[in-house]
């Protein structure tokens, strides 16, 4: 049994623009439900910085295995072809996980199946939509087809290797335009770094062939927007969000971390809002 002041001890894995600024939010406004237990990521200067800026000692890790058994959840905010791998021994070692990289999490059943033998959770923030807990609500009944519509600003898709398959330049975009329409196994698959909110939707909703997705960019848009349209036998849902950027990575909405760190404070605390 847990004293009331125990602190849970939170791992990052992935130091980048998520996971740095959810360890500064851990160390300045959540010290008195969690404490960070290890920083880790491929790039061992973004832990030294990090743990620097943070003034914060003994929390450099040099594997997954270390900061696993020195935490009781770790955040996964990497970017990465082994995020499911990451993830995966994470929920052997019977810790929880908070994972940002959602898309990935699209069609892993047996991962969930896993977390469930073990006792431990996958948490999956809202990230940068609002609306998750409605939707799920509305698929105990029966719903018709759900649209998202997705406005970036063109920088969240510099190095897109879909659009340069497809031979779409950004540099010639010069209004709103429609650059992807279809399914969210297509979406996730071509835009792993911009639509997370797409298996967010697809996973909460509990039918991904329900979901229609659009991605529409424009020299003029300075906003990610997310527009949700769905209707059944509940009523009707709209929601849109108009997020800012994370000022250090434009493919990132600041809501996304916000979202990651409102998680996170709900299973430290044990409230559970709207889940
Ligand atoms: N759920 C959401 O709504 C949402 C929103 C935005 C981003 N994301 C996802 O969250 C993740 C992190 O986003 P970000 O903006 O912080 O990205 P980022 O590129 O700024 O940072 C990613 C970090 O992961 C590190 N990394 C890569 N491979 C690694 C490995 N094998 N082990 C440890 N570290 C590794 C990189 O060195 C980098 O520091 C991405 O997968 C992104 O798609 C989710």
């Amino acid at each position: 049994m847990k004293s009331p002041n125990y602190k849970v001890k939170v791992g990052i894995v992935g130091c980048g623009a998520i996971g740095s600024r959810m360890a500064t939010a851990i160390v300045r406004d959540f010290e008195k439900d969690c404490r960070i237990s290890g920083l880790y990521d491929i790039d061992g200067e973004r832990v030294n910085k990090l743990a620097k800026d943070l003034d914060l000692k003994n929390v450099k890790k040099r594997s997954i295995d270390s900061i696993i058994s020195a935490s009781d959840c770790i955040v996964e905010a990497v970017n990465s072809d082994h995020t499911l791998d990451i993830i995966e021994r994470i929920i052997r070692a019977k810790k929880s996980v908070l994972a940002m990289s959602v898309g990935k999490l699209l069609g892993a059943a047996k991962l969930f199946n896993l977390a469930k033998k073990n006792k431990c959770y996958i948490l999956l923030p809202s990230g940068a939509i609002a609306g998750v807990d409605a939707i799920k609500a509305a698929s105990l009944v029966k719903t018709n087809r759900i649209t998202l519509t997705t406005r970036k600003p063109l920088s969240g898709f510099q190095g897109n290797d879909y659009l340069d398959e497809k031979g779409i330049r950004l540099e010639d975009i010069t209004k709103e335009t429609v650059i992807f329409e279809g399914k969210v196994y297509e979406a996730v698959k071509h835009f792993p770094r911009n639509i997370n909110v797409a298996a967010t939707i697809a996973l909460a909703c509990q039918d991904p062939d329900k979901l229609h997705i659009r991605i529409v960019v424009s020299p003029e848009y300075t906003r990610n927007t997310h527009e949700i349209e769905l209707d059944g036998d509940f009523g009707r849902i709209h929601t849109k969000t108009e997020n800012v950027v994370c000022p250090d990575n434009p493919k990132t909405s600041y809501m996304a971390v916000l979202s990651g760190l409102q998680t996170l404070k709900q299973y430290c605390t044990g409230i559970l809002i709207g889940t």
